[in-house]
């Protein structure tokens, strides 16, 4: 029998296969509470999906920017976006992360030429996705905390 943790929502977004304890982080990229204080937000962590634990994250009423996602994949590299339009699953998408990682974190060194004042667009180098490991292009050291690194 399948166990409904969570109503299905009419219209919104359904973030599913979230790393395990990393819907806060998610909830933090995108700004909520702050943002969304019209539309009803869920989330259920650590609930057994058909592959192990996960966490899933629920907002009705908002569809994502690329940006988001972008973020999202950071922490939960097997995160799916589910676009519920009239109750149906009307897009999924799997989260991507691609080789060089432009703007969305900044380097942990505040000696590099990206954290100084000229306007240098923070940049990573990907050198390994699982666990993800991502080294900053300009002074070339690993940034450790990436979910306190996100911008
Ligand atoms: N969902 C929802 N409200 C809807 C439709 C779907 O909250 N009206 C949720 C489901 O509970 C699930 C996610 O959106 O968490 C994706 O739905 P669906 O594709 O139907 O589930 P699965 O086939 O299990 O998805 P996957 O194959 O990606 O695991
Ligand atoms: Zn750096």
């Amino acid at each position: 029998m399948k166990e409904l943790k969570v109503q299905p929502i009419k219209n919104g977004t359904v973030i599913d296969h979230i790393t395990p304890g990393a819907a806060l982080k998610v909830l933090k990229i995108l700004d909520i509470p702050e943002q969304e204080r019209d539309s009803i937000v869920s989330v259920v962590m650590h609930v057994e999906g058909k592959t192990g634990k996960k966490d899933i994250v629920k907002i009705e009423n908002r569809e994502l920017r690329a940006e988001e996602v972008d973020k999202i994949a950071l922490i939960a590299p097997d995160a799916t976006i589910n676009i519920i339009r009239n109750y149906e699953v009307a897009e999924k998408h799997r989260v991507g992360i691609p080789d060089e990682i432009v703007g969305i974190v900044t380097c942990g060194n505040p000696n590099c030429i990206s954290n100084a004042r000229e306007p240098v667009t923070p940049r990573f180098v990907v050198k390994q996705r699982k666990p993800l490991r991502i080294q900053c292009a300009y002074c070339e050291r690993e940034l450790k905390d990436i979910s306190a690194g996100l911008l």
